[in-house]
């Protein structure tokens, strides 16, 4: 029999605990590029998995992936968090390999977690962007968020340079719904 050809689309899921070491990889191929995170390599990667095993433990924060299922073993290719501050605001971070992005996956992975955000009872979700992340920030607007302020050389970077960041919200209604 022929093999099967490579996926082309992903399922969006709740990550698991076999997920954990695929989420790590996932974190370490995008810091990797250097442009896009906060996150730099080479980072503890043990400290990271702890990190998202915590998020997988908590009620207040929820961990999807987007999976291209190779036949029937996982393949993440892409991940988002959320986590409900005591405040009411979720804050999003995400991630999709170089190699999977300009297919919608970021979309739907934006979509799911807004959606989970809206379900936990947040009022407002919220992120942060390098100014110059023009995919991010283009999918961000298209979902609604806007620009509120921005943090002016506010991060050092390991090579010293101090970077700004834009903080981007989107109002969720008051009855949950997105
Ligand atoms: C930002 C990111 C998550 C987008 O995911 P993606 O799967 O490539 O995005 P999608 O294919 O779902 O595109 C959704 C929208 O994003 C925007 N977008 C995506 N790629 C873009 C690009 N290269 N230039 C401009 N806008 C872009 C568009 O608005 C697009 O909608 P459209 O296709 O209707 O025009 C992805 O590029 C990524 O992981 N980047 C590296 C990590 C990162 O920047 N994380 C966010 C840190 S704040």
């Amino acid at each position: 029999m022929p093999d099967a050809p490579p996926p082309t689309s992903t399922v969006i899921r709740p990550a698991v605990s076999s997920d954990l070491d695929a989420l790590v990889d996932v974190l370490w191929a995008v810091a990797a590029e250097g442009r896009w995170l906060g996150a730099e390599v080479p980072f503890d990667r043990e400290e990271r998995r702890r990190r998202f095993a915590d998020m997988l433990s908590s009620a207040a924060a929820e961990l999807l992936v987007a999976d291209a299922q190779s036949a029937d073993t996982a393949d993440i290719v892409g991940f988002i968090s959320v986590q409900v501050a005591g405040y009411g605001v979720a804050d999003i971070g995400m991630a999709i390999l170089e190699s999977w992005r300009g297919r919608g996956t970021g979309r739907a992975l934006l979509a799911s977690a807004i959606e989970w955000a809206a379900r936990a009872g947040a009022h407002k979700v919220a992120l942060e962007v390098w100014p110059d992340n023009g995919p991010a920030i283009g999918l961000y607007r298209s979902a609604g968020f806007v620009e509120e302020g921005r943090k002016v050389a506010h991060y050092r970077r390991r090579d010293g340079q101090l970077w700004d960041s834009l903080l981007m919200g989107r109002p969720l209604r008051p009855d949950g719904r997105r």
